[in-house]
């Protein structure tokens, strides 16, 4: 048997070497991405006090923001699951089964645009779409400030959230309250803690996951804050995927700029806590990440990425699953005989 000493020698070489092996991996991963960063975000235009964060989450919480008094954001982006509400498509309306999954909005403030094709530019700007969309709140602005001014709480709020203003219940403060709420809205993950330097955030099969996931290319389209969320691609830009996944109604951002090069184009989709927002894809109709993984390799890098490999991949995902905000119900203001009832 060889000396103890030499044991030792040869044990501690080792761990230096993983240390090293670490630290490359990340200096390598610190180019591509970026951790979360440790406070709220600043926003465009917007600024964030306590008063606008609680009062954006009583309107992210308050279906009475719905035609149907049914629906609220939180029905179809659930804080308590992710963020999402895990159908393949959302249902709003009067029942009505929308044409696209819900995306989650944890972390969607680092989104560089929103939506699947990118069409909103910001949260301020996307919090007006599903409450006028048909399909999902089916309200409109007028009756939305004519539900908040029926009730006297929400004035109060108001006016403190927006101290400066004449009028401040208004359709624009609506959505830049729910903007600062959804701005709190951040997962920090074991990645993150890999990223800042804690070598032991991530196991072993998680940093192979992580060498994989660069090495195959997919940071080339989902890198950044959110590994995705920042770029426009075609799905399918090696080879298409069949109508099941990609169902040919649906062309993305052709919608958005109506040229034929953007047909089937769409945002790489952020992938923080993705292992908590099955099903996958703009369609929904991916349920296992391990697929949704392997139909990535052949659709967007033309090649097949097998089960092992395909493993490693889902186990390093595992790791963008972060803490998830912890949040109060909030009570809501009582409506009063000024409220508009619920229609539809
Ligand atoms: C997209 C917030 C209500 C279903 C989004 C996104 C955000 C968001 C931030 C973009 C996320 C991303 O691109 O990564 C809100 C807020 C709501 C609300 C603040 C309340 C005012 C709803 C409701 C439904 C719904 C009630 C379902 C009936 C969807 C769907 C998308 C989406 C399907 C993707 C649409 C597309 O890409 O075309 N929402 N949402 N949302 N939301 Fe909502
Ligand atoms: C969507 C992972 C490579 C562009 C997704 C989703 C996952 C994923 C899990 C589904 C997200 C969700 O449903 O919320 C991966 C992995 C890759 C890879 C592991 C490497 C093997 C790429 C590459 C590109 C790309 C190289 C760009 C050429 C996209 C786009 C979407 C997407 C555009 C949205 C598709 C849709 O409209 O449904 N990716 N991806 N991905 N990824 Fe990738």
């Amino acid at each position: 048997t060889p000396p103890l000493k030499l044991i030792l020698g040869t044990l501690s070489a080792l761990a230096l070497a993983q240390g090293a092996a670490a630290s490359d991996l990340r200096e390598r991963a610190q180019e591509l991405f970026a951790p979360l960063p440790s406070t709220i975000p600043a926003l465009n235009d917007n600024v964030i006090t306590e008063d606008k964060i609680d009062l954006g989450k009583a309107l992210f919480f308050d279906p009475r923001m719905s035609a149907s008094g049914v629906f609220s954001c939180n029905s179809c982006h659930n804080l308590a699951t992710g963020g999402d509400d895990n159908m393949e498509t959302s249902i709003g309306h009067a029942w009505q089964k929308g044409p696209r999954n819900s995306p989650t909005v944890l972390n969607a403030v680092f989104n560089e645009a929103q939506f699947w094709d990118g069409r909103a530019a910001d949260l301020a700007e996307q919090a007006k779409g599903p409450v006028q969309a048909g399909v999902e709140m089916a309200n409109t602005p007028e009756n939305v400030v004519a539900t908040l001014m029926s009730m006297p709480q929400y004035i109060d709020w108001f006016t403190a959230s927006f101290p400066e203003e004449e009028n401040p219940v208004s359709f624009d403060n609506f959505a830049k309250a729910i903007e600062a709420y959804e701005a709190t809205l951040i997962t920090p993950s074991p990645f993150d803690a890999f990223l800042n330097g804690d070598d032991a955030a991530l196991s072993d099969g998680q940093k192979a996951g992580l060498q994989l996931f660069i090495d195959k290319g997919c940071s080339s389209c989902h890198n950044g804050i959110n590994l995705g969320g920042n770029g426009y691609y075609p799905f399918g830009l090696i080879e298409k995927p069949g109508a099941d996944v990609l169902p040919p109604d649906d062309r993305g951002r052709f919608a958005v700029t109506e040229t034929a090069d953007d047909s089937y184009v769409f945002r790489a989709a952020p992938l923080r806590n993705i292992d908590q927002t099955a099903p996958y894809f703009h369609s929904g109709k991916v349920w296992d990440l391990k697929v949704a993984v392997q139909i990535m390799g052949t659709s967007q890098l033309g090649e097949e990425i097998n089960d092992a490999e395909a493993d490693q991949i889902v186990a390093f995902l595992g790791a963008l699953t972060g803490k998830m905000p912890e949040v109060t119900y909030p009570v809501l203001p009582a409506e009063t005989l000024l409220t508009p009832r619920p229609t539809g």
